[in-house]
């Protein structure tokens, strides 16, 4: 019998009853505490948790004393690029130079250089690049991640990218789900309308025979593609049983929301570029907001609305969009960091976004993003600190001391 005890914890985050799945408007600024508390696990799950003050009378295989530490539930990150073949330093240096986004790509850099890149790196060397990466989020308290396709480009390379995403949820402890985003740029060689028709007649067929994707992505973007085509590509992808989620509003006011509510998206991520049309939008929908606040950080951009967004009821989640052009770090801690400090988001609000709503986005409520029993031991206990809010203070600090996987020490 596989358990493990930790007691004399100083706060035990985000404690929830069974059936809350996902937090919005001012309940966001509640999280739930437990002081001097025990958690139990047992063969993989949350068994018993409680205060210290009701003794539990509980021994396990291994125990752990917290004293003066918190434990909080794994982070969920609902937006990856994880599997990459290079990073892309070269174009940070243009940037701080003065180039743009947009710009670097229209010279055959960004997505399409990831792709070409890609396209000439082996599988094995592709998954043990991907893996330093998954290692390096198991380190900063992430237990379950969605990692995407679209440096493939080719039918080819999409369908590899998703089997070593896939490969990484086998041979490592993280639950990960896979969006297949071929839509993320054209390539060269192939007009628009061709490379939209590959995508729909031939990557996704191919793509759901292996069973390769849970989702399905499409960067709705000016210079891209548009919100006619975002949504022909989502409704194919939904016939093969890929749900959508959706690259929406990052560099311009592109209706990526608007159609991701249109066409029933778990979630529309990134939200730089929108205004009360898009918050109304929101409003009548049960789609997730995303804020990816490394990529907005990253590339200078604006930060999405989130006082705005939360004031209107609305849920909000944060990710970290961990690729090499936009975010190159899939640090959680630093997303609520940076969601606290530039988004105004309180430390309450930012946990509970890349928590309890990220399990939400990922379709992982019943099972991740909460201690609450029955879910799976996924837990990191903190380096010592006086109070939650430590966390986003001490940014690029190492908080998280500990990760527990599947009621495994890592
Ligand atoms: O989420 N916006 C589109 N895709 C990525 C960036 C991809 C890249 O530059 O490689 C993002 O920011
Ligand atoms: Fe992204």
């Amino acid at each position: 019998m596989a358990d493990l005890l930790i007691r004399n914890i100083k706060g035990l985050v985000q404690v929830r009853e069974a059936g809350i799945y996902r937090v919005a408007g001012k309940a966001m600024s509640e999280l739930p505490v437990i002081e001097h508390a025990y958690l139990y696990l047992k063969d993989g799950l949350i068994h018993a948790y409680g205060s210290m003050n009701e003794d539990p009378g509980i021994h396990a295989a291994e125990e752990i004393d917290a004293t003066g530490r918190f434990v909080f539930p794994s982070f969920v990150d609902s937006h990856t690029h994880l599997v990459f073949a290079a990073s892309r330093e070269e174009e940070f240096v243009m940037k701080i130079k003065g180039a743009s986004y947009a710009e670097i790509a229209a010279k055959g850099g960004g997505i399409v250089n990831s792709a070409r890149k890609l396209q000439q790196t082996s599988d094995d060397e592709l998954f043990e690049r991907a893996m330093l990466r998954a290692h390096e989020i198991i380190a900063t308290g992430t237990g379950a991640v969605e990692i995407k396709s679209g440096y493939g480009l080719t039918t080819r390379d999409e369908l590899r990218m998703l089997r070593i995403a896939k490969r990484i949820g086998r041979e490592t402890p993280l639950t990960v789900k896979t969006t297949f985003l071929g839509a993320h740029a054209v390539p060269a060689g192939i007009a628009q309308p061709d490379y939209v028709k590959l995508v729909i007649d031939e990557m996704i067929p191919a793509i759901a025979a292996e069973n390769l994707a849970d989702y399905i992505d499409v960067f709705c973007e000016q210079g891209f593609f548009t919100v006619d085509e975002t949504e022909s590509i989502v409704e194919a992808g939904k016939r093969y049983g890929m749900r959508p989620r959706i690259h929406a509003n990052q560099l311009h006011r592109s209706g990526g929301v608007q159609v991701g509510v249109k066409t029933g998206a778990l979630s529309v991520d990134h939200l730089e570029n929108i205004g009360d049309e898009e918050i109304e939008a929101l409003k009548k929908s049960t789609v997730m907001p995303t804020a990816l606040p490394g990529a907005a950080f990253f590339l200078g951009l604006p930060f999405p609305p989130a006082r705005q967004l939360v004031e209107a009821g609305l849920p909000l989640a944060i990710a970290s969009d961990y690729n090499p052009g936009s975010a190159p770090s899939g640090n959680m801690p630093l997303m609520v960091a940076l969601a606290c400090i530039k988004m105004k988001m309180t430390p309450e609000e930012a946990i509970n976004a890349a928590t309890i709503n990220t399990a939400a986005a990922l379709e992982l409520e019943h099972t991740h993003g909460s201690i609450t029993l029955g879910k799976v031991a996924n837990v990191y206990i903190t380096a010592p600190m006086s109070n939650i809010a430590y966390m986003p203070y001490a940014f690029g600090s190492r908080v998280v001391d500990r990760v527990i996987l599947h009621g495994k020490s890592i």
